[in-house]
């Protein structure tokens, strides 16, 4: 049996990675079998791709290159990591994928959707996710919150105004895509877990 494939996206602070670890304590105290992995990175070669995209060093990395390199380690994560346990019948739940790259190299670098499909199409079109969580909370909030942006990650040093590209970005997004479902984050984070369970036992994802 085929399992479900889940996403998480949002901009940076936006509280993915605490939502996504609560979310795995209540699959494991649920007994439902899950697997939870993120982009890019997730497997060897995946991290290694990931340790050059996000090197502060790689200043200059042109955006078609970047944005090549997400793609290769998507792939390379889809295969090592996302099938194997889709074929399995586990509840996959990734930490960003392809709307990511929609959002930051689509919108927010400019290199416009048709490229960033072209390049993705392979994930686009074989691995949809079932459902994508897109926790809706502005850069300015999200940053204010984390306490400031982490100079030494090539991504995150980006000024505000490209963060906020990336947020108009994801707004878009929700429009064209059913799959995206916008989860308000700017309450507390139990308040925020109990609107994502809610959300999966809706649409059929977990029981
Ligand atoms: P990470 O430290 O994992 O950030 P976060 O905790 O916010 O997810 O770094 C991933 C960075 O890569 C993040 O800035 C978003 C960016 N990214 C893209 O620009 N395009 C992509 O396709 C993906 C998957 C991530």
């Amino acid at each position: 049996m085929k399992g479900k494939f889940i996403t998480f996206e949002g901009c940076e602070g936006s509280g993915k990675s605490t939502q996504i670890r609560l979310l795995c304590e209540y699959l494991e105290k649920n007994n439902i079998p899950y697997i939870s992995t993120r982009e890019p990175g997730g497997s060897k070669v995946a991290e290694r791709i990931r340790t050059v995209i996000l090197d502060a060093d790689n200043a200059e990395m042109c955006d078609e290159c970047e944005a090549l390199l997400y793609a290769a380690a998507r792939e390379q994560h889809l295969k090592d990591i996302v099938i194997p346990a889709l074929n399995d019948g586990k509840l996959v739940v990734c930490d960003r994928y392809i709307d990511s790259s929609l959002a930051y190299q689509g919108a927010a670098r400019g290199l416009g959707t048709e490229f960033i499909k072209s390049i993705n199409s392979h994930a686009m079109e074989s691995y949809p996710p079932d459902l994508t969580v897109f926790l809706n909370i502005s850069p300015e909030a999200a940053f204010s919150r984390k306490h400031g942006a982490d100079m030494n990650d090539r991504m995150e040093r980006q000024g505000l105004d490209f963060h906020m590209k990336v947020y108009d970005g994801y707004i878009r997004l929700l429009k064209s895509y059913k799959r995206i479902r916008p989860v308000d984050c700017g309450g507390s984070k139990f308040e925020t877990h109990g609107k994502i369970i809610a959300l999966l036992k809706s649409e059929g994802i977990i029981n």
